[in-house]
């Protein structure tokens, strides 16, 4: 069965490919490699022994598109494109509509004209806004405070849309909490540009000696010790989650939200404390004012995911910040140093290579 997933060589697409590999599906990938490195594919591959389909282009170009769906048997989408910045967010907005909603709408019209209407979209927690308590379940009241959020609540509604008008249509809205670690083989893991904005990407860099302290962002939230508490949850129990919602997908029509989260929430300090026992190296911090626009506690009540899918997730924290570590260390400058050795994005390349990278 013939799966496309945008944003593929992304964090979360690149995990969630593996174990779609390693269940029998084939799959494309469209990505225009904004956020990400096409080595993260090439090493999907070496992972898996199997061969990827990837086309070096934006979910912006509709002829692109045209195309992938004309040369492929495709039989459903897993939507991860987009641009997930939140402080960016607020100072390119025009840029994260135009990418992440136009985007999908082409993506949607093409899909709709192939008629292709099986869809799992990567939503976010962060459209539960400020929520009124813990643990947050699907039916909670929604608003975003920024344009990232702002995107993937419309994106939501549109396809709630969507279905209302073609009922055909088989959608599953993922939520997801925070995802942290990597794949164990230290092989694929969490690359982000320049400084990270996430908690355990810091960690890691803290701990690999590229940043000198953590800062801890608010000593005074009304938890347990003060600093805030989130749900990180494990990138390949997040991943194995997709596969559920697919299978879901493709048996019954319908919109579906679901929450893909633990259940569980750790301070700041806790994750703190859980990656020095695991890793064994000290982390320096100093504990600063509150980022705006961040939340006390947010973590899932996971139980409709559980119920509905089938799927809950299996991995502790230690072996949460093992995996981020284990990749970290094994890969201090990220994909970096390995994208020479890969052929241009831009050319075609097969024989030696399991990637197959067609520019559009
Ligand atoms: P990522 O940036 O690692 O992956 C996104 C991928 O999409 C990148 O490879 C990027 O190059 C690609 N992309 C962006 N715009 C594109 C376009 N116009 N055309 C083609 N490719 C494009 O991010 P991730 O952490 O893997 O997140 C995947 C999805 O999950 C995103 O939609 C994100 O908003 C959502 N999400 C992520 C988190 C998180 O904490 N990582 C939390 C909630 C939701
Ligand atoms: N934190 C620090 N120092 C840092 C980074 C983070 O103290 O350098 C703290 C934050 O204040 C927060 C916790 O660590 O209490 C987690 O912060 P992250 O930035 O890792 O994650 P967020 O929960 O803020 O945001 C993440 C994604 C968003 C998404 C949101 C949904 O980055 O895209 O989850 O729940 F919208």
């Amino acid at each position: 069965m013939g799966i496309l997933v945008t944003g593929g060589a992304g964090y979360i697409g690149s995990h969630t490919i593996v174990e779609l590999l390693n269940s029998g599906y084939e799959v494309i990938v469209v990505d225009n490699f904004s956020n990400s490195s096409p080595e993260s594919l090439r090493r999907v591959s070496e992972i898996t022994g199997q061969r990827i389909m990837v086309y070096n282009m934006s979910i912006l170009e509709r002829d692109g598109l045209e195309k992938v769906f004309n040369e492929n048997n495709i039989h459903a989408v897993i939507h991860f494109a987009g641009l997930k910045a939140v402080g960016e967010s607020v100072a390119i907005p025009l840029q994260y509509y135009q990418n992440n909603i136009t985007g999908t709408l082409n993506l949607l019209e093409t899909m709709q004209k192939y008629n292709v209407k099986r869809l799992v979209f990567s939503s976010s927690a962060t459209v539960y806004g400020f929520p009124e308590s813990v643990p947050i379940s699907e039916d909670f009241p929604l608003s975003v405070t920024n344009p990232y959020g702002r995107t993937k609540l419309m994106i939501e509604e549109i396809l709630g849309d969507l279905f209302i008008a073609d009922n055909e249509w088989s959608i599953s809205i993922l939520r997801y909490f925070n995802p942290i670690g990597a794949h164990s083989s230290g092989r694929i893991g969490e690359d982000p540009k320049g400084i990270p904005n996430n908690l355990v990407p810091f960690i890691t860099r803290v701990a690999v000696g590229e940043l000198k302290e953590l800062t801890i962002f608010g000593g005074d939230y009304p938890t347990k010790d003060g600093t805030g508490v989130r749900d990180y949850i494990h990138v390949v129990d997040l991943a194995l989650g997709h596969l559920k919602a697919l299978e879901k997908t493709v048996s019954t029509p319908g919109v579906n939200t679901y929450n893909l989260g633990t259940g569980k929430g750790y301070s700041v300090l806790e994750m703190v404390e859980a990656f020095e026992n695991t890793c064994g190296i000290k982390i320096p911090y100093t504990i600063a004012q509150r980022r705006p626009g961040d939340v006390a506690v947010c973590y899932a009540d996971p139980i409709k995911a559980k119920q509905e899918l089938g799927w809950g997730a299996d991995k502790g924290i230690e072996e949460m910040c093992r995996d981020s570590w284990e990749w970290q260390a094994k890969n201090p400058n990220g994909y970096e140093v390995n994208i020479k050795n890969i052929e241009s994005p831009h050319l075609s390349t097969s024989g030696d290579f399991l990637i197959k990278v067609n520019s559009i």
